[in-house]
């Protein structure tokens, strides 16, 4: 929690956001589940990387929220700053 406090303080934001893993759960149903399956763990199979087993630290995930990564697209824009930061909260508690 308090490293993505403080990548989104370091990405420049005004205010202070604190993510929120159970509404996070909610924004990676709607926006993850598809390729990273619905409990996170991914098709590695298919190169949808298993979120539970890897687990990034929250930082890295944000940085793949926001810029995307290969087949991953980008979200930055399509999610705001507080639903990044639920969502980047959810996964790093998977
Ligand atoms: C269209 C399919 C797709 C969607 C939608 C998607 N991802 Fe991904 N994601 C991928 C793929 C494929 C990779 C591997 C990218 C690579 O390394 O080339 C990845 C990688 C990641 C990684 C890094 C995993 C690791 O161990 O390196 C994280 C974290 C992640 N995604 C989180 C998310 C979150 C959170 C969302 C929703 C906001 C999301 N992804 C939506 C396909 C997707």
């Amino acid at each position: 929690m308090l490293i993505v406090t403080l990548a989104l303080a370091l990405t420049g934001c005004a205010e202070t956001i604190t993510g929120d893993a159970t509404a996070g759960a909610d924004v990676f149903a709607a926006n993850c589940a598809s390729c990273h399956g619905a409990d996170g763990t991914g098709d590695e199979a298919n190169g949808f990387p298993n979120l539970v087993e890897e687990a990034p630290d929250a930082a890295e995930i944000e940085e793949y929220v926001r810029d995307g990564e290969g087949v991953m697209p980008a979200f930055e824009g399509t999610l705001d700053d507080q639903e990044i930061a639920d969502v980047v909260a959810y996964v790093d508690g998977l």
